[in-house]
């Protein structure tokens, strides 16, 4: 895994260093011959972009390298530095004071538009951190709950060491009777370090929040926690309890939860769990997970890449993903697809029975890659009773390197010279001994034409009798995982 990061990286310094060359002597010209013209072409889009970026922010350094703090309530463009409030960018001085005295002003600003009833619009107001690191000792809250269109971006906030250990450091909680804390809260570009104290971001009772581009280490309880509330949208991120690339002599020891959604329709994506002891623990419905990379925890060291612990009633896809040694835990599923992933280093699926309920589940069109020690791609924990209520359960058309396949749907064939053939599909039938559909045909060598019949369903084996001796070749096809009407 290491070896093959290397590579990436020397690839990637390569591309920038090309870039490097080409935006200093602006020799677009050279990179058109050495590619082809639709390269070149492309090049030069990116240079006229960065460029325009550039002068953008030529513009707002020029215009923020003079601003004082807004007034509260003016109604010019409102960025609040954070620095114009005290606070210490070298992360040396405390800086929660400072900090919160940023967030009250901005979000004192008159409101205008429209946001859901009870929440002020503050009108895109930002709370800008200057691309300083700044250490707090309380958890950053908003003085009172009701406001909404409002960013805080561009740095780094770290906990002291005596920052109380049940705490986050921006934690939008409030005392307020109203359905709902918040709306369209955005955190972007932000680094956290929770300094093992406590977590990252709390997000109770709150609608559309968004989680862009932020990277979040140190945690000891979760990363980030969503409570009620929904549609927070985590993006673009990077979590992990521990700064590591994988193959950390710690692992064993990683704890804590990266992504905690204990609320409904909410979506992750495109986001990196590098160390933690359960990756995402999902136990709200209608969530979304796509693109993400877990090797937060092995499995074989007791870690979990995504929890779902809505047993009954689940309503998750994981689509897209990238499970890295680090597997999937559902309990009693019902109603959970799971496609597209790549499954690495072993890593499986565990359908855990609570109250033996399994129903609506797909783990279709996923990549399986092993080592060949005979692991089940997906396995069931009935350590809890037996799964009793099983239908519509569809696991097939996974593809699979070094591990076991299990499957609900099986196909098979057994070749014999005689009456009785058997085709056992217990290593790959996931359930034991169900099988709800079979169907099956007999191609008798010579010109014989014996009468056979199904004989005997039973410990997933398919029996098949013919008559008279007969050498036959018997095909079989089973499906266990959804009842027919009968
Ligand atoms: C809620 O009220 C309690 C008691 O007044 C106070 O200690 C606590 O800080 C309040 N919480 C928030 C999030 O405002
Ligand atoms: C893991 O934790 C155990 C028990 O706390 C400790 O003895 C061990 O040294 C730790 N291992 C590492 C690699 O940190
Ligand atoms: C099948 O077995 C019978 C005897 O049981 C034998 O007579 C026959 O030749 C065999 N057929 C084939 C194709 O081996
Ligand atoms: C099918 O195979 C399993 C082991 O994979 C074995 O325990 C079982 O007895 C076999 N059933 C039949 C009918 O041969
Ligand atoms: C099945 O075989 C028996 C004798 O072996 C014969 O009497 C019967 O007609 C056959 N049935 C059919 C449907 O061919
Ligand atoms: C079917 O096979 C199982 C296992 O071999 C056996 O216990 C059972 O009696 C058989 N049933 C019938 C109807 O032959």
């Amino acid at each position: 895994m290491a070896r093959r990061k290397n590579a990436f990286a020397f690839a990637f310094i390569r591309l920038a260093s090309c870039l490097m060359v080409s935006s200093v002597y602006g020799d677009y010209p050279l990179l058109g011959r050495v590619f082809s013209s639709h390269y070149g072409e492309q090049m030069q889009k990116i240079q006229e972009f960065k460029g325009s970026v550039f002068r953008r922010d030529m513009v707002s350094l020029a215009a923020s390298s003079v601003a004082a703090a807004p007034q509260p309530g003016s109604p010019s463009p409102r960025v609040y530095l954070v620095t114009s409030y005290g606070a210490d960018p070298t992360g040396n001085k405390d800086s929660t004071d400072a900090l919160m005295s940023a967030i009250a002003d901005a979000v004192q600003a008159s409101g205008k538009g429209v946001l859901i009833e009870g929440i002020t619009n503050l009108g895109g107001a930002q709370i800008s951190l200057e691309g300083g690191n700044y250490m707090i000792s309380r958890p950053l809250r908003f003085p009172s709950a009701g406001v909404g269109n409002v960013v805080i971006h561009g740095g780094a906030l770290h906990a002291s060491d005596d920052f109380p250990t049940d705490g986050y450091l921006i934690d939008l909680s409030s005392n307020s009777s109203s359905p709902y804390n918040f709306e369209y809260i955005t955190f972007r570009d932000l680094m956290l370090d929770s300094n093992y104290r406590g977590g990252g971001i709390f997000v109770p009772k709150s609608l559309r929040t968004s989680i862009d581009n932020c990277y979040i280490a140190h945690f000891t309880s979760n990363g980030i926690l969503v409570q009620g509330g929904h549609e927070t949208i985590i993006r673009n991120s990077f979590l992990g309890q521990h700064i590591t690339a994988g193959g950390d002599p710690g692992e064993r020891n990683f704890s804590g939860t990266a992504i905690n959604l204990n609320g409904n329709d909410n979506a992750v994506t495109d986001v990196v769990i590098f160390s933690a002891a359960v990756g995402i623990m999902v136990s709200g419905q209608a969530n979304v997970l796509t693109g993400v990379h877990c090797y937060n925890k092995a499995t074989g060291f007791g870690g979990t890449g995504i929890y779902l612990k809505l047993p009954g009633n689940t309503q998750t896809r994981i689509l897209n993903c990238y499970m890295d040694f680090t597997g999937i835990v559902a309990e009693d599923p019902v109603q959970v697809d799971i496609s597209n992933c790549f499954f690495l280093g072993d890593a499986y699926v565990v359908l855990k029975s609570v109250n033996g309920v399994v129903n609506g589940v797909n783990i279709r069109n996923n990549m399986f890659s092993g080592s060949g020690k005979g692991i089940d791609i997906v396995k069931l924990d009935q350590s809890g009773g037996p799964f009793k209520k099983i239908d519509q359960v569809v696991i097939d058309a996974n593809n699979v390197n070094g591990m076991n396949v299990r499957s609900t749907v099986a196909r098979g064939s057994a070749q014999g010279n005689g009456t009785s053939w058997t085709v056992n599909f217990s290593s790959v039938l996931l359930f034991p001994d169900l099988i709800n559909y079979v169907q099956y045909s007999l191609s008798a060598s010579g010109g014989s034409f014996p009468n056979h019949s199904l004989r005997n369903v039973s410990g997933n084996s398919v029996v098949v009798e013919s008559d008279v001796a007969v050498s036959a070749n018997v095909f079989v096809m089973v499906e266990q995982g959804t009842k027919l009407p009968s």
